[in-house]
């Protein structure tokens, strides 16, 4: 099988330039998606990404066995797999429950067979209509989005009417890939020119020891994201059509994907995927100015609606709630968050009993995955699951081990390989610094389960 990979079809005929696709080098210490960040479509939107291109391409050249067939991501964030699963020739599907990732992944997989024209008039238009509205003075009939609060002005006064230009100008645009392309790169910039920051979650500002914005070029910023991607796209023409996979990306919860009938008993050849971490990111919160600015979200319930939906919810979400028991049986682990409960019980839904609801929730969900992974993969198939280890109350949760265990149960083999390890952590973990029991290193690891 020829593995028809971005970097491949550049160098075959189409292309002249190689493309900077895989960059992966194992032993970064920031965030994933700084690996994503110079690469072709990874590039467009940052998203705590779990891996990058790389690994993904890895594993499609290690595990898939057939010329033709599906790789998964249950959990797809903007599409780092199924962009590379695409380009490599084979069918993919993802699932995603934010939107403003959803619509990330979903234009991606478009714009792959995308007409790079259609960039170049967007952008051309974009600048001139920019161009002549602040030439005009003329008045946004954008308003701020009803239902978003911000702590200080989320945009400086010298930005906001910029913004609602931008605003008024997608509002003109036709439903479609422009549109789509022009809302990601409006988007994926939104929080450059805003006085907050991602510290790596979304803080103020002034929170993070840095000055407010108070002057910014929104115009030049946006074109230049729009040309990075023009430039992609562009780069993506370049491979025949009938060379990529065809691509699919369900906005709705992974979970529900047999019931609805999205997905067969045994249909998927390979699984790629990144769930979130046991590590409280609040993918709902961090991205509140991308869902209300956007348009995705006008109050507070449909953020809740979210936030029940994700895998694992969040500590907020479940910490005072009622105990939550496990849904399954397997004595390491209900030994692992009885221990948990167990800390620092005096601070209640702060201590122990309220990190152990979310780690209860976080461990019945991963049953309902590991589950559902045995029943989508075709025999002799492989899920490949990038997780890490974190440390809940001083405790060290291996994620890792708690997946395989699950997978044993389910009769799935099981392989880990340490891709990373991490100096820093996040919050959890450095609580437990602080309480002098750090002596633990925190990895990532790439959890093989294969179905026989
Ligand atoms: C670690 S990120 C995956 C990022 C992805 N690997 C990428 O390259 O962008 C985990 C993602 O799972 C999504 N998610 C959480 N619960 C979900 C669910 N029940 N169904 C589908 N997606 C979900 C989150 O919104 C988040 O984008």
């Amino acid at each position: 099988m020829t593995q028809r990979t971005l970097r491949s079809m550049a160098a075959e005929p189409f292309g002249q330039q190689q493309l900077p696709l895989l960059q992966y080098t194992g032993d970064s210490s920031g965030p994933a998606f700084s690996e994503n960040r110079e690469e072709p479509f990874h590039r467009w939107v940052n998203w705590i990404a779990g891996f990058s291109a790389d690994l993904v391409r890895d594993c499609i050249k290690d595990y898939m066995k057939r010329e033709e067939g599906l790789v998964l991501d249950p959990f797809a964030g903007v599409g780092t797999a199924l962009v590379e699963a695409i380009v490599a020739g084979y069918d993919a599907i993802g699932f995603e429950i934010n939107p403003f990732a959803a619509l990330t992944a979903r234009t991606k997989l478009e714009a792959l067979r995308g007409n790079p024209k259609y960039v170049d008039d967007l952008l051309s238009q974009f600048e001139s209509w920019m161009h002549e509205a602040q030439q005009q003075g003329r008045e946004p009939a954008s308003a701020p989005p009803k239902g978003f609060r911000s702590r200080i002005d989320f945009f400086s006064p010298s930005i906001l009417p910029q913004v609602l230009l931008v605003m008024d100008f997608i509002d003109e645009l036709d439903s479609g890939l422009r549109r789509d392309l022009m809302r990601i790169a409006f988007g994926s910039t939104l929080v450059s020119y805003s006085n907050y920051t991602y510290e790596p979650s979304l803080c103020t500002r002034p929170g993070a020891d840095r000055p407010l914005v108070e002057e910014a070029d929104v115009k030049g910023i946006i074109a230049h994201k729009l040309s990075q991607m023009r430039k992609d796209i562009e780069q993506a023409s370049r491979i025949p059509t009938s060379a990529l996979g065809e691509g699919t990306l369900y906005h709705e919860s992974f979970f529900g994907c047999v019931h609805t009938g999205r997905l067969k008993p045994s249909s998927v050849d390979l699984i790629v995927t990144s769930p979130p971490y046991l590590n409280n990111y609040h993918y709902v919160r961090n991205t509140r100015p991308h869902l209300y600015w956007l348009g995705f979200a006008e109050s507070r319930d449909e953020l809740r609606e979210l936030e029940e939906e994700s895998y694992g919810t969040f500590w907020q979400t479940v910490r005072n709630g009622p105990r939550i028991d496990l849904q399954f049986d397997l004595p390491e682990v209900s030994q692992l968050v009885d221990e948990i409960r167990s800390q620092r019980t005096e601070k209640g839904q702060y201590g122990g009993p309220g990190w152990a609801n979310y780690a209860a929730r976080y461990f019945n969900d991963s049953w309902r995955f590991i589950q559902l992974v045995e029943k989508l993969l075709r025999p002799g198939s492989t899920a490949v699951v990038v997780v890490g280890n974190h440390i809940i109350q001083g405790i060290n949760v291996e994620v890792d081990r708690v997946l395989s265990e699950m997978g044993h149960k389910c009769g799935l083999h099981s392989d880990s390989h340490i891709l990373r390890k991490k100096r820093v952590g996040d919050s959890i973990t450095n609580s437990s610094v602080r309480r002098g029991s750090a002596d633990v290193s925190l990895y990532e690891t790439a959890v093989a389960l294969r179905k026989s």
